[in-house]
Order: C-alpha cells, then structure tokens, then sequence
C-alpha cells in the first residue's frame, strides 16, 4: 500500500505576548537564525509534499525574511488573519491540503524538534490513528497535559489554564505536534468552540473528540527534553540559546578545537576548523565561517562570512566581517576587517586599522592607525602609521593602486 502524501503546517502567527516585543515570536533569533527558520528547515529535511506556513502577526517581516533566503521546498503561505487560538490556525490551512493526506502539525516556537521524532510520530499517524509528540518534564508549567486514564490511553490533552491543580501535577506535556488524517482533522476542527478560560479554539480539543468518535490517540514520547520546549518568554528562548551553543562548543572539542572556555564562545551559523585551533573567551561566530589549521583566535574576537587560513593568528578584539585571510596572516589587536577584504599570505594588519574592499599582497604590512578601502596594495609593501586611502569624494567611491615593495610613510593621504 502506498503511503498517503504528507502536508506539513507550521503555526507561526501567534504575537508572543509573553516576549513583549514588536515583532512576531517566531522570528525572534536563536543561534543566529529566527526560530522559525529551525521548524521550517527540520520540516524540509522530511520532504514533505507541500508545507503550509500559517502566519498572521507581522507577517509581512516573516516572509520578507524568508524570501531572501529560499530553501529547498517552497513555502505555501496561509494568513491567519486574527489569531484566535492553534485550533483555528490550523483550520485556515486545511483549504489547500487534499483530504486523503496525512497532516503533520508543528509550532513555530518549538524550534528543536527533532526530525527523528518526526518521523515517529508520522509513521504513528498514518493509519487509523491519532498521534500525537509528549514529553515528561520536570517542570511543566506552561504546557498542556497529558491526561490518560486508568488503563493509560490517552484521553485528553487539558490547558494549564483550565487544568485543576491536581491536574497540574501531571508531568506528560503536549509538545503541540500531531500527525493525522486531513479529512477527519476537518471534521473536528469545524467543532471547536471557545468555551474555555483563554477564549480560544484550542486545536488540542481535538484529542478528546478523537477519543469520543472511537479512535485512538498514540503518544509517542520525545527523548530529549529540549527538542519539546517551546519558547514563550525571553528566557526560554535564553534557554534555549544555551543549550545549543554547549552542544556547539561540545562537537567543536569532540573534533579537535580548543576552546578556552566553552560557556565563552557562541556560534551562530556554521563553523568548519582545520586541526589545532585555538579559541580564546569571549569569540562570536556568524554567518558561514572557514578556519584552517593552527589559527588561533584572540579574546573578544567578532568574526562573520569569513575564511582563515592556516596558521592565522587573530589577536583580540578585532573584528572580521567577509574577510579572506591567507595563511600566516597576523591581524590585530583591534582591527576591523570588513567585507570585500582579502589579506595574503604573512601579511600584517595592527591596532586600530580598517580594511575594506582591498586585497593586500604576500608579507605587506598595515600596522597602525591606517584605512584601506577600494585598494590594491602588492607584496612586501609597507603602509606606515596613520596612512588613509581617500576613496570616496562625497559622490563615487574610487580606487588606490599601489605596487609591490612601496613604502609609505606615517601620515599620508593617498587621495584614489
Ligand atoms: C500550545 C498548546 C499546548 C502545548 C504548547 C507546546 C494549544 C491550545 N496549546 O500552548 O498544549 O503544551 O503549545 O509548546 O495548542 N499560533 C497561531 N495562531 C493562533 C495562536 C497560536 O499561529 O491563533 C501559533 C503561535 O505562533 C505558536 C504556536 O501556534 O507558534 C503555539 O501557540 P502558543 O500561543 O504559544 O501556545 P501555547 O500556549 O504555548
Ligand atoms: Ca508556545
């Protein structure tokens, strides 16, 4: 028997009171990227046959964000226009989803989730039955609960809010994923109402109908207790930051990086290290970055999009954003290399110098109070202190050509 085809709905557009910000929660960043961008990528990597992202507060943030950088699938987005609760979310995507189709329901604010329980939970939600994602938490506070009965079946999913106390003490939470047929979703979902203390169509009364029609509700259980929190608040999501980034730095010692101190060094992108790289406290990686071998990073160092070759060495408090560094390279401290800047091999850039847009040749020298920009500066050249490349004249940006072996002396203005 074929599979029915898979439909995946992410919930993105709830406010996020709790966050107290402008901006819609699910673009709220974590390890660089908005929250929404890590559901929308784990949902990707299931190749779905569609995704439907519901979005309605500052929805127009979200999809300019998610246009400028497409990924593999292509997003069907459904507007949410007010957001009266997860229930009703997900009723504005069923329109565009084929009834035979199984649905799989996850949150934009439910970022870890891991594809492993995914793919669990839609094998459990192919057939006849519900399933939906749980997780036993220490601390539940905040989350739906599991409510089963005296032989363990799943019943009901009940809001904290309209939970009584000792329903509160149930440690089984909703992790608000659900996998389930399309055509019997619809059928539910056109009985909610609001009668409860939020006032608002909560998809997880589906569960009890579920049960009341005669089918049966799977729980399949989430390991990890971080792959199921959801972030509410800004400490959640502080939370959360935290747990990535230690597991970051951990897979970047596992490899053969010595990181002065894990708990000082947060990457957010990606990082790819040669052997014996050595970051001291307090670095902060983005975007795509490229280390080779023996490079050592200094103390509060900032680097983004950039590649570092081997045996670089990085001094403390500079700052590399679309760099290409040659190996041998000796940058800082204090320095700021800026996008467009590709530095030789052995070459010398010192304090308070600024590069940009500029390649300077094989074992040259900038090391003090200097600005490059729209250069060219050859090999073995030497730029004394305080020397600026006047490249702009109010209207255009012009460009400095200088040749191999020149030197500069302190305090020159080379007007492009
Ligand atoms: C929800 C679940 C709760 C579960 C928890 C897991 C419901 C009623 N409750 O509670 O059982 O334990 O998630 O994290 O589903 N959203 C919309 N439109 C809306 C309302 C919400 O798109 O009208 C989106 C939000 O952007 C968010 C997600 O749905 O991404 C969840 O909404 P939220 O209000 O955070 O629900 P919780 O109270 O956390
Ligand atoms: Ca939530």
């Amino acid at each position: 028997m074929s599979h029915p085809s898979l439909e995946v709905i992410v919930l993105a557009a709830g406010k996020g009171t709790r966050m107290q910000s402008r901006r819609a929660k699910v673009m709220h960043m974590l390890a660089g990227r908005p929250l929404l961008a890590h559901v929308l990528s784990t949902a990707d990597s299931l190749s779905p046959d569609r995704i439907h992202v519901v979005i309605g507060f500052g929805a127009n943030d979200v999809q300019d964000y998610f246009k400028a950088c497409p990924m593999k699938n292509e997003f069907r987005w459904v507007r949410q226009e007010q957001q009266l609760g997860t229930g009703h979310a997900v009723k504005q995507a069923l329109p565009f989803i084929d009834h035979a189709s199984t649905v799989l329901i996850l949150y934009g604010d439910v970022p870890l989730v891991s594809q492993d329980s995914l793919n669990r939970l839609v094998e459990a939600g192919q057939g006849d039955e519900v399933a939906i994602l749980t997780a036993y938490l220490d601390d539940p506070r905040g989350y739906g609960r599991i409510y089963r009965d005296e032989s363990n079946e799943v019943r009901a999913i009940i809001e904290e809010a309209d939970a009584s106390p000792e329903q509160r003490e149930i440690s089984e939470v909703n992790t608000g994923f659900i996998a389930v047929n399309a055509g019997r979703l619809k059928h539910w979902l056109d009985r909610l109402d609001n009668q409860n203390r939020q006032n608002e169509y909560y998809l997880t009364d589906i569960i009890s109908m579920a049960v009341s029609d005669g089918f049966k509700v799977k729980g399949i259980q989430a390991g990890d207790p971080y792959a199921v929190m959801g972030v509410n608040s800004r400490q959640q999501l502080s939370a959360l930051e935290r747990h990535i980034q230690r597991n970051q730095a951990e897979k970047l010692m596992q490899s053969g990086v010595t990181l002065m101190d894990p708990e000082r060094f947060d990457l957010r992108g990606t990082l790819r290290t040669g052997q014996d790289v050595v970051i001291d406290v307090g670095v902060v990686v983005n975007g795509h970055v490229d280390i080779g071998n023996n490079v050592y990073i200094g103390a509060y160092c900032v680097i983004t999009d950039s590649v570092i070759s081997d045996g670089a060495r990085i001094e403390s408090h500079t700052v590399i954003e679309g760099g290409h560094i040659g190996s041998d390279v000796r940058i800082g401290p204090f320095a700021r290399i800026r996008p467009g800047a590709r530095l030789d091999e052995e070459v010398r850039v010192g304090n308070f110098v600024e590069v940009k847009n500029s390649s300077i040749g094989q074992g040259s020298k900038v090391n003090h109070l200097s600005y490059i920009g729209d250069a060219t500066v050859g090999k073995q050249v030497n730029i004394g202190a305080g020397t600026i490349t006047c490249n702009y004249d109010g209207a255009n940006k012009h460009h400095t050509d200088i040749g191999d072996h020149v030197f500069v002396g302190s305090s020159s203005q080379l007007v492009a």
